[in-house]
Order: structure tokens, then C-alpha cells, then sequence
């Protein structure tokens, strides 16, 4: 038998292919027509599970679709218990949308690999299946208990997850739980996520003329609907780039003078923002830094709008229909369901009396913090600081995990984000992307991490 890092050296090679399978499957966990697809994503992981020695493996159904399940619990009762969480379900994405390569046929140039899925969040799947399976196949063995809960909902806002927790509860019960699905800012700064943002999503639908019409016979006669959603959308921000709806910063929890220069230490430099954003000019609320508006402020974004025709050529109509995709990003201690009753009935409000309006909301979760002195925390810095040259650095990022509020809250579980995709990864984007390097650093920080997260305990 082997020590675990030369485990995880000998077989760096077969475990970047495992990532490459699984990133070809295309689980688009919300896209209907990939649902077989998504499902084999589900299959392959359970494949693996059994394969590197979990037990209990399962696929256990929801309402849409499945979470993966497995354990191993034979590091004994005085061991800590470890939940990992991550996501195999991915984002759409079509080569027209200006991939330079297919998006599910992984595909590496100097040292980076392309491919949907592959940074947010299959890396992650297969770090921490890999990490478990090299501590089980060394002859140190594995130091803690371990659960796995691999979600496929994670990108549709985890709509089932919560309702499955309360069911499962006895299952998943843990001592801690990370939560593998995040980032570092740059390849050789290790970082520490303590604060993710929350988030409420919906769709607002404006309905005019009971039918698209003809815009000569009928026009200037009815409130084009594609004009009244971009006049709605414009009341939603002030001239300032504040939020304008009333109410909606009172519950905002403000940064005290020492967490805020903590936050500017990570703040991105210009240069930064015109290679990862590449706008003519920076925008959001005055008075705060750009790390603080992408992590400690809320913001409410108009995500998509449509109205119209908007084909090939041109149609004179006056559409009977608009909408928008609109979501708000919450911080401690904004509550989703209240910051969408505000959002909704200042939208109703404004609304003017020429059309109805309808809201459909797609899901929400609460923003989380993590306390910085618990022990898995401490546990993951240590991780970073004996594989890594330097400490880690403290980060609040902008993106939302909804489940961990839930893991949190009705598991008591403390949570700590964890992920190796970089800042650049382009997640969501055309051409995502993943550093060869981040995986096998990965590989070995996780082994670390939970090697040190025994050590505490004992
Ligand atoms: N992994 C991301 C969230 C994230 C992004 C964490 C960057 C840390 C750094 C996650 O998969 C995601 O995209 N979440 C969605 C949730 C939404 C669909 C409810 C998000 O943040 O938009
Ligand atoms: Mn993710
Ligand atoms: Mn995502």
C-alpha cells in the first residue's frame, strides 16, 4: 500500500480522465431534453462511489431530479462525521453561444481545460471523490467518516433539496459539511469563502392586446408591452445605481470599519475588472469598493428581457406579451420571501393600469456566513497553509449556494465553501474553463483538509 499523495500522484493521469467523462455528459439539469442525460451524470457518479469503496450508495429521487448518496463510516464513533456537498447538474450551453469548441467534449489548450460543467462544479465531484478515494486506498486510511450528497439541482435553484434535507435528515445528520462548490481568485492564493450571498429569483409577465397586433391598424391606441416592462425596469434602479424600491436596504447588515478593510485588501484592480468583465466602465451603488459591491451589498439584476420580435427581418407588431427574469442578490440579514413581497408589490405599483402583470418565482435561498474561528475553518486553513506557500486569505463572495442556509439551519451543520475553479473560469459563460494544475492541487488540499479536520477532533 501506498501513502495518499503518492496515491493521488500515481494516478493523476486516470483521475483528469474521470473528469473529462463526466464533463461529456451533458446534465443541463433544467433542460427537460437532457433529463436522461442528467440522470447517467447521476449513474456515473454512483458507479464511481461503489467503485472506490462507499457504502450505501444510492440514488435517491425527488420531485426532479435526483441526489447521489454515499457513505463510509468505518473511521469509527470518535471520528468526526463529514458531510460533502456538490452539484453535477450544469448550466446550458450551445456552441453557438460562442464556444470555441464543443461544450461537452472537454477540449485542453495550454493547460486548460474547456468545457461546460468542468469548473462549476464536476471539478469539485471529482476532487472530493478523489480525495476519498486515495485516503481509502492508502495506508494511512481515512481519518473521518464520510457523507456524500451530490445534488442535480443546484443551477434551477434547488427547488427540491430543502423538502429532501427534512426527509433525509437522519442520513445526512454530520458533524460539519463542505460545501464543495466555489473558487480561489488566483491559482497560487488559497482563499477562504466565510460569506456567500443569497438570492431571490423570479419572472415578471406583462400582458397588453389579447393578441399580437398589427402595429399600423392598432398603434397608438395601446400600451406596447415591450415598452411598458422597459419602462418598469428603469424605476428599478435609481440614477445613482442604488435600488430603488422602497424598504429594500433596511434589514442590511453594514460591515464594521475593520471587516470593511479586510474586504478593500481583496478588491479587484482595474486591470482585473477590464480582463474578467471587459464593459467600457465599472457601474453599482457610490460609496463602496468593487469587492464590497460583489460581496457585501445587495443588488438586483435584470437577468433576461423579452418582448416582441426580435427573428429574422422585421414584423410590425405590438406584442401582446413582455417579461423580464429578474434576481436579487441578498446579505446577512435580508430574508428572501420579505425581499420579495417588497420587490413584487413595488413592481404591481408601478405598473401601469394599461396591463395585467403576473410573477412566477423561480426559487431562493438565504445568504450564509461562516464563523471564522469554528474548526473546519480552522481545519481548511491550516490545509492551505501546509500545501500552499501562503495563508489564506478571508473572502466574501457574490454567488449563492441555496442549500447551505438549510444545512445550516436544520442540520446545525457548520459549513465552509470549498472549490478550486479560479476567478477567470468564465462559470456560466461561453468557454468555462479549469486549470489542469487547480485539479491535483485540489486533489491533495482536500486530502489534507480532512486529514487535519481529524486531527482536531482527536
Ligand atoms: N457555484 C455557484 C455559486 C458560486 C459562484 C459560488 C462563485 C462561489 C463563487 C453556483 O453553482 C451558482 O451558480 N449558483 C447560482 C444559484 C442560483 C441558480 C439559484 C447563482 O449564484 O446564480
Ligand atoms: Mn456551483
Ligand atoms: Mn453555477
Amino acid at each position: 500500500m501506498t501513502n495518499v499523495y503518492d496515491y493521488a500522484q500515481n494516478n493523476r493521469d486516470r483521475f483528469l480522465q474521470q473528469l473529462i467523462e463526466l464533463v461529456r455528459i451533458p446534465s443541463v439539469g433544467t433542460d427537460p431534453a437532457r433529463r436522461a442525460d442528467t440522470l447517467r451524470a447521476a449513474e456515473w457518479i454512483a458507479d464511481d462511489m461503489r467503485r472506490i469503496g462507499l457504502n450505501n450508495v444510492a440514488i435517491l429521487p425527488t420531485e426532479g431530479n435526483p441526489a447521489v448518496y454515499a457513505d463510509w463510516l468505518e473511521a469509527g464513533d470518535q471520528a468526526p462525521t463529514v458531510l460533502i456537498y456538490a452539484h453535477y447538474d450544469v448550466q446550458p450551453a450551445e456552441l453557438s453561444d460562442g464556444w470555441d469548441s464543443d461544450p461537452f467534449e472537454p477540449t485542453e489548450r495550454n493547460g486548460v481545460l474547456y468545457g461546460r460543467g468542468i469548473a462549476d462544479d464536476k471539478s469539485n465531484v471529482i476532487i472530493t471523490l478523489k480525495a476519498a478515494e486515495s485516503l481509502l486506498a492508502s495506508e494511512e486510511g481515512c481519518p473521518v467518516n464520510l457523507k456524500f450528497l451530490f445534488e442535480g439541482e443546484e443551477e434551477g435553484g434547488s427547488p427540491n433539496l430543502p423538502g429532501f434535507i427534512r426527509d433525509y435528515k437522519d442520513r445526512l445528520q454530520a458533524d460539519m459539511a463542505i460545501i464543495a462548490d466555489g473558487g480561489l481568485e488566483k491559482p497560487d492564493e488559497p482563499m477562504i469563502i466565510y460569506a456567500m450571498r443569497g438570492i431571490v429569483a423570479f419572472e415578471v409577465r406583462i400582458t397588453g392586446p389579447i393578441t399580437d397586433l398589427h402595429s399600423g391598424v392598432h398603434g397608438g391606441s395601446v400600451h406596447n408591452p415591450a415598452q411598458v416592462i422597459a419602462e418598469m425596469v428603469a424605476k428599478l434602479h435609481n440614477e445613482d445605481g442604488s435600488i430603488a424600491v422602497p424598504g429594500f436596504y433596511d434589514d442590511v447588515e453594514n460591515l464594521d470599519d475593520a471587516e470593511r478593510a479586510e474586504v478593500q485588501k481583496s478588491d479587484m484592480s482595474q486591470q482585473e475588472w477590464d480582463q474578467n468583465v471587459g464593459a467600457p466602465k465599472d457601474w453599482g451603488e457610490p460609496g463602496y469598493s468593487l469587492a464590497e459591491r460583489t460581496g457585501s451589498r445587495p443588488t438586483l439584476e435584470i437577468n433576461g428581457i423579452y418582448g416582441g420580435y426580435i427573428g429574422d427581418g422585421f414584423k410590425t407588431v405590438i406584442p401582446s406579451k413582455a417579461m423580464a427574469k429578474i434576481s436579487c442578490r441578498l446579505v446577512a440579514n435580508q430574508k428572501p420571501d420579505k425581499i420579495y413581497e417588497m420587490v413584487t408589490s413595488y413592481i404591481r405599483q408601478i405598473a401601469p393600469p394599461t396591463v395585467h402583470v403576473e410573477f412566477q418565482k423561480h426559487g431562493d435561498g438565504a445568504p450564509i456566513r461562516v464563523p471564522l474561528d469554528s474548526p473546519i475553518v480552522q481545519a481548511l486553513s491550516r490545509a492551505f497553509k501546509l500545501h500552499w506557500t501562503q495563508e489564506a486569505a478571508y473572502k466574501r463572495t457574490g454567488g449563492s449556494i441555496p442549500i447551505v442556509a438549510v444545512l445550516q439551519d436544520e442540520l446545525n451543520l457548520p459549513c465552509v465553501p470549498l472549490g478550486f475553479s479560479l476567478a477567470d473560469s468564465g462559470i456560466h459563460g461561453p468557454n468555462e474553463n479549469y486549470h489542469v494544475d487547480m485539479f491535483h492541487k485540489g486533489v491533495d488540499t482536500t486530502i489534507r483538509f480532512l486529514q487535519e479536520i481529524a486531527a482536531a477532533s482527536s
